[in-house]
């Protein structure tokens, strides 16, 4: 169902999040406008969104007429201007502070009704967000997603000391009527919950390869073919609850004392950085990447989250 209070949302920026939450909420048929920093960015973004849609109706999801519908409820400007009458904004900029306080402050002066100002940032705590602004501290929180937005149901959203209450409400209730599975959190901290989950893992990773423990491609085997798959239906302490704390307590104590405490970037990526090897962009990190059909890995990434999409769509 519609949230009704939201009939406008105004997306800034025209990157990779910025063009995956407006294929997602004109899905929703929310009437969206993107503000781009120039009209060549407006029609780049313009080609992603539709390419995304033109995947949709390739396999099978939409028809091209629906996308077609969904893809009305979309505009672009390069002026604030028009951005007067939005009731939500969604800041989906460079992840640099100087940048978003200049947004802040663009929307504090021309968006008078604006119920609540969100970053997408990955990092950045919500005071520090704030310092940017002077009218509307009370209306800037966080809500992080994982890319792409429209296919990945997880947003984590976070508050600062100014919200005021009743903002992270209302932009979980916007969320929770795009099929989002929004969590909101207690306090504020690096990482908020998904990525401090996924580095403290990868933190352990690195350090089996580094230990000579087992290879990058054994420690992919084991997270593929072990216990990942397990947590798309239920959840780690469910999982732990249900095999006995009494149990659980054992392996604690023998296996934490074990862990890597890293505090910062260990050496297996320092040095693979300082030999220019930084991944598939160089042609090689851990893996080796030249001739890997990048389209068929894609198809790999996004495989799990395809049955996500099963929106409310627009009919009209
Ligand atoms: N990429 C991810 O996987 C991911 C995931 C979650 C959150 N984020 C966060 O999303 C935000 C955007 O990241 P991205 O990956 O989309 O980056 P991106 O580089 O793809 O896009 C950034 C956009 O910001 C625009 N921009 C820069 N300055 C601007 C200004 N003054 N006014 C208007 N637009 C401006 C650029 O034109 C560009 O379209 C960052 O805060 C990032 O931390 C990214």
């Amino acid at each position: 169902m519609k949230f009704e209070p939201v009939k406008h949302i105004a997306i800034v920026g025209t990157g990779m999040i910025g063009t995956s939450l407006a294929v997602l909420t004109t899905g929703y048929g929310y009437k969206t406008t993107m503000l781009a920093m120039n009209q060549e960015l407006a029609d780049k973004c313009q080609k992603q969104y539709d390419s995304f849609y033109a995947d949709f109706v390739s396999r099978g999801l939409m028809t091209a007429e629906q996308a077609a519908i969904c893809g009305r409820y979309l505009h672009f400007t390069t002026d604030y201007a028009d951005l007067a009458d939005v009731d939500i904004v969604f800041e989906s900029v460079v992840e640099v502070l100087d940048v978003k306080h200049q947004v802040y402050q663009a929307v504090e002066a021309n968006c008078p009704n604006v119920k609540a100002i969100c970053s997408v940032s990955s990092a950045l705590e919500v005071d520090k967000l704030a310092e940017g602004m002077t009218k509307y501290k009370d209306r800037i929180i966080v809500t992080h997603p994982f890319n792409p937005v429209y296919m990945v149901p997880y947003f984590e959203l976070a508050k600062g000391s100014d919200t005021a209450d009743g903002v992270v409400e209302f932009a979980k209730s916007l969320l929770e009527a795009l099929g989002r599975k929004p969590v909101v959190l207690k306090r504020s901290a690096p990482g908020f919950i998904g990525n401090r989950l996924q580095f403290a893992l990868w933190r352990e990773a690195l350090y089996i390869v580094e230990s000579g423990i087992a290879d990058p491609k054994d420690v992919d085997t084991c997270l593929m073919y072990s216990f990942c798959p397990r947590y798309t239906s239920i959840g780690i302490f469910e999982h732990f609850d249900n095999g006995g704390l009494d149990l659980n307590i054992n392996v604690c104590n023998t296996v934490f004392p074990d862990l890597s405490d890293a505090k910062s970037a260990p050496k297996s990526i320092t040095d693979r950085i300082a030999a220019g090897k930084l991944g598939a962009k160089t042609g090689e990190g851990f893996y080796d990447w030249r001739g890997v059909d990048m389209d068929t890995y894609r198809e790999r990434v996004n495989a799990p989250y395809w049955h996500f999409i099963d929106w409310d769509m627009p009919k009209e």
